[in-house]
């Protein structure tokens, strides 16, 4: 876009705001801040909802199963449900287990860059989109609290590996059936679908690639960060595409295991 007279630099601190009309943009720019308001709106409810639920997180051994949802993975509360307990235990923890640990996967996905972009457009109009004006009249950046708190993500990044790991666990022995041997249903193939998206998502993440091939000066001296390079950018270029796939999907697992621990379905087996 052509800088023109009436426009102002980003200067930190700074005024901020274009023009006195808000855009002269006659497409529909306004739809793309809508849906992401809409859907992380949906995810947070939803999400908030069933951390609270505290019930219907695990199919056992009863019902031949090991389906754990991802929202309670791992389940560190003494009073899990018999069967998704993981090794360790935090005695006396009242709440829902979900509490404990969904502040990893919620840091991870608060401080991506891409939802940056998507939530400080759609929520915060700022700006809601290329060459409309920003509702702000100031401008301080990441600089300060709690937007500073952003460049923890390659922190949460870190996090995020060890749940992928987990969720890659919880769903390799969703095939084993208790009492029947080892199986594939469809609890397997959505919890498959799933620590799939989110090693997607992870692996495609800025900070991901930044720490295989950034600061290098020269890849021929270090063949094996460019080959993980050359692997990840591809994957990069699709990250938007894992951030929201993984985001439904992630919600769309905890669904599926709520409804068969609460009976409302069975989870069907396909061999
Ligand atoms: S940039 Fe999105 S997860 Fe790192």
């Amino acid at each position: 876009m052509a800088v023109t007279e009436s426009s102002t630099n980003v200067v930190l601190g700074g005024a901020r705001g274009g023009p006195d009309v808000a855009t002269l943009r006659q497409d529909r720019w306004w739809l793309q801040p809508v849906i992401t308001v809409s859907v992380l709106t949906a995810f947070v409810i939803y999400s908030t909802w069933a951390a609270f639920q505290n019930k219907y997180y695990y199919v056992g051994a009863n019902v031949h199963r090991d389906l754990i949802s991802p929202f309670y993975s791992p389940c560190l509360a003494s009073d899990c449900v018999p069967g998704s307990k993981a090794g360790f235990a935090f005695n006396g923890w009242a709440l829902s287990p979900a509490l404990l640990i969904l502040i990893f996967p919620l840091g991870f996905r608060l401080t991506c860059y891409y939802y940056r972009r998507s939530y400080y457009r759609a929520f915060w109009w700022s700006p809601p989109a290329c060459a409309v004006s920003d509702a702000h009249s100031s401008y301080s950046g990441e600089t300060r609290f709690p937007l500073i708190m952003q460049n923890l993500h390659r922190y949460f990044f870190f996090a995020g590996l060890i749940f992928n790991t987990l969720l890659t666990y919880d769903a390799i022995r969703a095939f084993h059936q208790p009492g029947l041997g080892w199986g594939v249903t469809v609890g397997t193939i959505v919890l498959c679908v799933n620590a799939t998206l989110l090693w997607l998502y992870s692996l495609s993440c800025h900070a991901c690639r930044h720490l295989c091939g950034g600061q290098v000066n020269s890849f021929s001296k270090h063949p094996i960060r460019y080959r993980f390079w050359k692997f990840l950018t591809p994957l990069n270029a699709k990250h938007m595409n894992f951030a929201w796939a993984s985001l439904v999907f992630v919600a769309l697992a905890d669904v599926y295991v709520r409804l068969v621990a609460s009976g409302v379905i069975s989870d069907y087996k396909l061999f």
